[in-house]
């Protein structure tokens, strides 16, 4: 049963909140669209991104019912990063590539720009990483990011990730084909850090 993850997703009864010092994470809502828009329209959020910066506020309403419907099907955990007393979304945390049989995620983050630098993002990744391996019983944690992202991989290695190997031109954003480095957190590595 502690390998069981579809289980664990199934018998969640709503989208899970996780509250830290300066930060809760929760599930979106409609009233959360105008900063969802905020967040994936600056180009620099984006900037290594295998997508464009959103243009149309017509999108984020899009992506806040693609969250919610992600979550009814238990594809994808996409949490909004919200300041803890203004309750106002700043960001967004995902768990996604869900595999049962190897009890492995991929983890995504983004931090809306004026708040970078502050330790907000090792503050909620933190989060849903504890909750993913004490919730879901997950195993192993995986991060797939641009290896120029300075700021996403100091912030993995912080979180105690190992970089585990380049992949060369793995993607294409625009018309440039970008390295991808893998990285990886074991349970294991996580509560070595606690204890
Ligand atoms: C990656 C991102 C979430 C980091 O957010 P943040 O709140 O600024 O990160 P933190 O303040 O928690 O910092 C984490 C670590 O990164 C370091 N860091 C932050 N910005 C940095 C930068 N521009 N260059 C180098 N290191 C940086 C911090 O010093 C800290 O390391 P330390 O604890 O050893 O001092 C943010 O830059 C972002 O949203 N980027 C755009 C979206 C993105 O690229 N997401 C990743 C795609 S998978």
């Amino acid at each position: 049963m502690s390998g069981d993850l579809n289980a664990r997703l199934a018998d969640l009864p709503g989208f899970p909140v996780l509250s830290g010092q300066r930060l809760r994470l929760r599930g979106p809502r409609a009233d959360d669209v105008d900063a969802v828009f905020a967040l994936f329209s600056d180009p620099d959020v984006m900037r290594y991104w295998s997508h464009a910066p959103m243009r149309e506020r017509m999108q984020a309403e899009g992506k806040v019912e693609e969250m919610l419907e992600a979550f009814e099907h238990r594809t994808m955990l996409n949490w909004l990063v919200a300041d803890r007393r203004s309750d106002t979304a700043i960001g967004s945390c995902t768990l996604f590539h869900f595999d049962a049989r190897h009890r492995r995620a991929e983890i995504g983050y983004a931090l809306r720009a004026d708040h970078w630098g502050c330790g907000l993002a090792a503050e909620a990744v933190a989060l849903a990483l504890d909750w993913g391996f004490r919730t879901l019983a997950l195993h192993r944690i995986e991060a797939d990011i641009d290896p120029r992202n300075a700021a996403s991989r100091r912030l993995l290695l912080r979180l105690g990730f190992r970089s585990e190997g380049l992949l060369r031109e793995r993607f294409f954003v625009g018309d440039d084909a970008t390295d991808s480095e893998l990285f990886g957190l074991l349970a294991q590595d996580r509560r070595r850090r606690d204890g």
